[in-house]
């Protein structure tokens, strides 16, 4: 007999005779002649109990079982004596698989985040984190129903790369030359040498790659690990992270807004309806508000307004930023929380940015002075989604390229892309673990990721 599921049992719709589940140990309550251990599997939030009955063989071993302890138990599941639970077991036979020793970290009193993030092996056996990493799970789920309901198909874009995406030169460098010893040619590193015979690094982004998949499949989506060594410790900020970038041919900035709305308000709804349960440990325990903030994003149009129009609200506005704001500066994260928490009160989508702020790709305005950018902003996070209509224009590219001091040669290919068969196109990418922290609450990336990379830290 295969073990079943806690989740499974904790659902049935009756009685069973025979029930065989695994798991560990959160807690055991000892009566005269019987016990009770709850017993959790990971598969739910929800614990089970069973009830272990004196005359049992081994029992000696069951008034032993100690918190984070591994057991197998068989029985039957019956309609509970006591309150709070619906089923429990009633023990045949009780196993210990292992023994958790007294020093277990885990103990029945709650944790701080920043103790757990310490003992980040052992933090997804908390109700928190389980909870977390299986809305974690489903989301990624979600993302892909997402884009399969819609025809979109699924590029594995590569993680090793020679060409930067964004340029904002927080690149990881990939190198299997002796740092000890660096070959040199006229003074710089000589990468001819190097295990690709020129400079590589961890990906950005896929966005490039995925862009040349759209002009031959139309609707594309690339969801996999990004890498950015960012210096900077903000909550927000992640050396590695999951970004999903779609890219559609013929589409321009309003279809782009379109499917980010569409995406976030899906995969927000899919949590829910599907993650009740693990959703209310964190509506009641991490932030009260939380239910009001999703209903408000799966029910609000998200408004839209351009980036001139963004910035004259900043400079009305009556709070004091510690960053002024005007036109061509990067909006900051209290600006971008101002938007979509004091202003609109809604998830708000920026739109046509100055050139000189934004990456050599996004798509030239007739203004000359803009270009045809688009930043989702949402509550608590700012930043949810960055994208743009593409420049698919090959001379407007290479003038800007040229412009911006970029060396076209590496980008060969990619306006290529532009000579043969070029046609509007646009795209954006989501952060993964920004949504997941707008989805539980959860205030800070490193306890959304299963084993957070930050800078200075790489334990686990
Ligand atoms: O705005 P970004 O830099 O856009 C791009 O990389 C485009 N090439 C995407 C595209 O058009 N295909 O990054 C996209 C999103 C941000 O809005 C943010 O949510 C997330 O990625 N992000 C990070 N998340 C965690 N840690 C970091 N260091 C992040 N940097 C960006
Ligand atoms: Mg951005």
């Amino acid at each position: 007999m295969n073990r079943q599921k806690i989740a499974t049992l904790i659902n049935a719709d009756r009685p069973m005779a025979k029930v065989l589940v695994k798991g560990w140990v959160r807690t055991r309550r000892d009566a005269k002649s019987f016990s009770f251990i709850e017993i959790n599997d990971g598969s739910c939030l929800g614990n089970i109990q069973v009830i272990a009955d004196s005359a049992m063989a081994d029992y000696d071993l069951v008034r032993k079982l100690t918190t984070g302890s591994a057991v197998c138990v068989t029985g039957a599941l019956v309609a509970s004596q006591g309150g709070g639970q619906r089923w429990e077991i009633q023990a045949d036979t009780l196993t210990v698989i292992s023994v958790a020793p007294e020093s277990y970290p885990l103990q029945k009193k709650r944790h701080s985040d920043e103790f757990l993030r310490a003992i980040a092996h052992l933090r997804p056996r908390t109700n928190k984190y389980g909870a977390a990493f299986r809305i974690r799970s489903e989301l990624s789920y979600a993302v892909h129903r997402f884009f399969r309901d819609r025809g979109f198909r699924y590029i594995h874009t590569p993680i090793i790369t020679g060409s930067d995406c964004e340029g904002a030169g927080e690149l990881f460098r990939i190198t299997t030359l002796d740092l000890m010893n660096v070959p040199t040619q006229d003074a710089q590193v000589d990468y001819a040498q190097d295990f690709f015979a020129t400079e590589t690094n961890l990906t950005v982004s896929g966005q490039l790659s995925v862009e040349m998949f759209a002009l031959s499949l139309g609707d594309v989506y690339t969801f996999g690990p990004t890498f950015r060594a960012e210096n900077s410790n903000t909550r927000r900020h992640a050396a590695e992270f999951w970004m999903i970038e779609p890219e559609m041919a013929f589409c321009d900035l309003a279809g782009n807004m379109d499917l980010a709305e569409d995406l976030i308000k899906a995969t927000v709804g899919f949590i829910m309806e599907n993650c009740q349960e693990d959703l209310n440990l964190f509506a009641r325990f991490v932030d009260k508000t939380l239910m009001a903030t999703l209903e408000n994003i799966t029910a609000s149009q998200f408004e839209r307004l351009p980036y001139r129009e963004a910035v004259a609200i900043l400079e009305r506005a009556k709070k004091k930023f510690e960053y002024p704001v005007s036109f061509g500066t990067d909006l900051q994260t209290e600006h971008e929380r101002y938007l979509t928490e004091k202003h609109f009160q809604k998830p708000v989508i920026v739109y046509d940015y100055p050139k000189t702020i934004k990456p050599f790709y996004m798509r030239m305005n007739d203004d000359n002075a803009t270009v045809a950018a688009m930043d989702v902003l949402v509550p608590s996070i700012g930043e949810l989604i960055g994208g743009s209509q593409r420049e698919e224009r090959l001379a407007v590219l290479e003038n800007r390229m040229d412009a911006m001091g970029l060396d076209k040669e590496p980008y060969w290919w990619y306006l290529e892309s532009r000579r043969y068969g070029t046609v509007a196109h646009s795209g954006f990418g989501l952060g993964f673990e920004r949504l997941m922290m707008l989805i539980t609450g959860i205030r800070n990336i490193r306890d959304v990721i299963p084993f957070p990379r930050t800078p200075g830290s790489i334990d686990f």
